[in-house]
């Protein structure tokens, strides 16, 4: 045995010893480049190395005070005797890039997969904030299956406007209804845009980021109290510094993601979706986890599992609070000890305990944010999954945001090619539409648009709102804002642009949504659909090269949760071959 592998058999064999402890020409330039950053030699000595997944942009407003969350990370892990190590993967901020974030959610996924396998990296902390940030990292990581913890960045203070609590999204929607409806002028409706967002941190309503906030604290991959802390508060720096500590403890312990996301964990979440009136988009991005970590999902589990589950949480866009208000009343521990035995309290958490010693000291501070079980807040939380000749795949509708009578309900399609004729003609005052009828809206699902925008919250007609009628049926492969609220049927598959049975919809055509029995049908026989379909050409493409075109040619359809066909699964991290 040479000296050098007599140095290397002293080392811990951690995964970034294969980059460190030799002592040859690949050690010393492993080392000594980093050193370059005023790194003493000990820090090399075999204890672990921690990547910190940073989505820190200005061009991501959500996430853009992730550098000060690092620190605190990075304390936690020195004090640990760890060796905390941040790098930049792509970030996706929801209010600026176009044509969608969801577009790149996948994009963003491989490149921190990569990321952590290309580079010698033990455990990781995932920061996370703005909505697609969460679901890309967590899925670029369960592809490699390292010991992980998710840090979230936490929400913005409430938003306030001239004496009232105003919520990310939730309220632009209705600004931006009262705007057209003549109930709010345009100096007004710019003055309440810096009373909206007046904190760092993401949306503060129960869009997709506190959503996906929640989803990552119930599947038991971010600490106790993860999803509600404010972004300014600081505790939020308090979990970050314990996450940086309990991270190395992980790689000790060698507990790995696949441990922690497990079949129960998914089945806790999506139960706990039902609970806080989550974002519909939750179900796109957790059946993509699932997929990245082998555990068998689909579609319809989420109705069967989350179809009992009343919603405890007063939140906007379902009810009136915000995630500020969420974290003074108990936060998501507190409704996960509410949900009491809807919930397997033996799956096992990042903390190293369970999710029934998890929440065991949980308390409620205020009982008009979260409510008791036995007094919901509205009876029907959940995702509802329909099925029928419209969408034989499936689709989704959120009932805590619906209104309850057009849950049931016959009308007559108002029929939109795109989002551009949408655009066209919504607003014009000559639009043949009636307010029972439903607007349908085509080619904005995975390949459509092209991204799966969230362009299912279409606007009403001014016309129907100068009615005093404030919501319709709405169809659409589209995805919808989870701040978004009204009867709206999301995610129809297959899409418009697949050639799916939403591309045959005309102007006149009787459609029946009934929710209760889970049904979406569209009154046109079978022989005059078949006639239409032979006439049917897919949309035009924007860009036919590229990313755009590696997307469109492996994107699966929503209800397999978009990721690409050949991104499902994952390969590990084995080390790779030497560089030099
Ligand atoms: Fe970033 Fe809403 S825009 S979370």
């Amino acid at each position: 045995m040479s000296d050098n592998d007599k140095k290397e058999t002293h080392k811990r064999k951690l995964r970034s010893s294969a980059w460190f402890a030799p002592m040859d020409r690949n050690g010393f330039a492993s080392r000594s480049w980093m050193k370059n950053q005023g790194l003493p030699d000990h820090m090399f000595d075999g204890r672990p190395v921690i990547g910190i997944c940073n989505t820190a942009s200005e061009l991501t407003p959500c996430n853009a005070h992730f550098d000060k969350i690092a620190e605190h990370v990075k304390r936690g892990v020195f004090e640990m005797g760890g060796f905390p190590l941040e790098f930049p993967v792509t970030s996706l901020g929801e209010t600026l890039m176009r044509p969608t974030t969801m577009l790149f959610r996948n994009l963003a996924s491989m490149d921190v997969e990569e990321s952590i396998r290309a580079n010698p990296i033990d455990g990781v902390i995932l920061l996370t904030g703005c909505d697609k940030t969460t679901p890309a990292l967590v899925m670029g990581a369960a592809s490699c299956d390292l010991p992980t913890l998710v840090v979230s960045g936490g929400p913005m203070l409430n938003g306030k406007f001239r004496g009232e609590d105003i919520g990310s999204g939730t309220n632009l929607w209705k600004f931006s209804e009262d705007v057209r409806a003549d109930k709010m002028t345009l100096d007004d409706f710019i003055a309440a845009e810096s009373c909206m967002s007046r904190s760092a941190g993401h949306c503060m309503t129960m869009g997709t980021a506190s959503t996906m906030a929640c989803m990552v604290e119930a599947l038991g991959i971010a600490l106790p109290g993860n999803a509600a802390i404010p972004a300014v508060d600081s505790r939020r720096y308090v979990l970050a510094h314990m996450a940086g500590r309990r991270i190395c403890e992980m790689v000790g312990e060698d507990l790995k993601l696949s441990q922690i996301l497990t079949r129960p964990a998914f089945e806790n979440a999506i139960r706990v979706n039902g609970a806080i009136g989550g974002s519909t988009n939750a179900v796109v991005h957790l059946l993509a986890i699932a997929g990245r970590i082998g555990v068998d999902l689909d579609l319809e589990d989420w109705d069967r599992l989350g179809r009992d589950i009343p919603c405890l949480v007063n939140l906007m866009p379902s009810g009136k609070y915000l995630m500020e208000d969420f974290y003074y009343a108990g936060g998501l521990p507190m409704v996960m000890k509410e949900m009491g035995a809807h919930l397997d309290k033996t799956a096992l958490t990042v903390s190293g305990k369970t999710v029934g010693e998890n929440i065991e000291t949980a308390e409620c501070f205020d009982r008009d944010v979260i409510h008791p079980a036995d007094r919901p807040f509205k009876n029907q939380g959940g995702i509802v999954v329909l099925k029928g000749n419209l969408a034989p795949r499936g689709a989704v509708l959120k009932p805590s945001a619906a209104t309850k009578k057009l849950m049931q309900h016959e009308g007559r399609a108002v029929v939109f090619e795109d989002i551009d004729d949408f655009n066209a003609r919504i607003d014009d005052p000559e639009l043949d539409v009636e307010p029972d009828d439903i607007l349908v809206l085509k080619n904005c699902g995975p390949k459509g648009y092209p991204g799966f925008p969230e362009a299912g919250g279409m606007a009403m007609p001014p016309k129907i709102l100068a009615q005093g009628v404030t919501d319709m049926v709405r169809i659409s492969d589209a995805r919808m804002s989870g701040t978004a609220y009204g009867t709206v049927v999301l995610h129809t598959s297959p899409e418009a642009a697949d050639g799916g049975a939403l591309a045959h919809v005309r102007n006149g055509d009787r459609i029946i949504l009934d929710v209760a029995g889970r049904r979406l049908h569209l009154d046109v026989d079978e022989a005059e659909l078949a006639a239409r379909a032979k006439d049917w050409r897919p949309p035009e493409r924007p860009i036919r090269r590229g990313w755009y075109q590696l997307y469109h040619d492996h994107v699966l359809q929503a209800d397999q949760g978009a990721d690409l066909d050949f991104l499902v699964g994952g390969s590990g991290a084995p080390v790779p071959r030497k560089n030099h």
